[in-house]
């Protein structure tokens, strides 16, 4: 069984009391950790007092991003080893945010992926696609290239410890409908794309989560889908009581 990942992304929003506020009042009433994950993606300057507030709730603390080089002359960077040092568990990787409002490509990721597996920091692998590219074109070419680029050399020990997730351009911060349909059908392509690179085997028990307008009205819906093991949520992660409702209809 794969365990359910219900992950806030805050985006460039909450300062550090704002983002420690919400640990202190969220962490009491969290689900039983063995049977469901749950995750915030914050600004990094916010990270180590959140895991601090955190405690041993089981909250994870979850970093938006992470530079491939682990120290040295890279102003502004964030590094795998300072997070790793702060008690970061995750860090999500290739955002589409990161690709299209600072031009990472898929040769980054791949790299940044790799420096994290070696630091100890678990990857969520973000991969995109557009509606466009999923209707006309041959989807499975398209999600193969960029997630097989990005995953290119991480061995099978190694893919064993990711998160993928699938964050479609049509659904992230769109305001539309997120469609359950097309969420399944992404995170199935994705699910066998890793059996046919990898393993079945690995394909099975590998965590897909699905991201673009989640909201406490369709998260169930897309939650019951069979590849979707979780979702990434922006918008509507920022208000305590809207989160807790979604996690509690997940
Ligand atoms: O990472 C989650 C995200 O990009 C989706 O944002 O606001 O559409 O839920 P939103």
């Amino acid at each position: 069984m794969r365990k359910p990942f219900i992950v806030a992304n805050w985006k460039m929003h909450k300062n550090v009391r704002e983002s420690v506020d919400f640990v202190n009042q969220i962490k009491s009433k969290l689900p039983d950790p063995n049977k469901m994950e749950v995750g915030i993606a914050a600004q990094a300057f916010a990270l180590p007092s959140m895991v601090e507030a955190a405690g041993k709730s089981g909250l994870k603390i979850i970093a938006q991003n992470a530079a491939a080089e682990y120290s040295g002359p890279y102003t502004g960077e964030i590094s795998l080893r300072g997070l790793s040092d702060a008690g970061v568990s995750y860090v999500m990787l290739g955002h589409i945010e990161r690709r299209r409002l600072f031009g990472e490509t898929n040769e980054n990721v791949h790299q940044k992926v790799q420096a994290a597996l070696q630091r100890g920091v678990t990857p969520i692998i973000c991969t995109d696609e557009t509606m466009v590219q999923q209707v006309v074109n041959n989807e499975i070419h398209y999600v193969f290239h960029q997630l097989m680029t990005v995953l290119h050399g991480i061995s099978l020990d190694q893919i064993k410890q990711v998160v993928i997730s699938y964050e479609p351009s049509w659904a992230v911060g769109a305001g539309q409908h997120a469609n359950p349909t097309l969420a399944e059908e992404g995170c199935r392509l994705i699910r066998q794309t890793i059996a046919e690179y990898y393993s079945y085997e690995i394909a099975d028990k590998i965590r897909i989560l699905y991201g673009g307008s989640v909201n406490p009205n369709n998260i169930k819906d897309i939650v019951d889908k069979p590849d979707i093991d979780g979702v990434l949520i922006g918008r509507a992660s920022l208000d305590l009581d809207n989160f807790l409702k979604m996690i509690s209809n997940a």
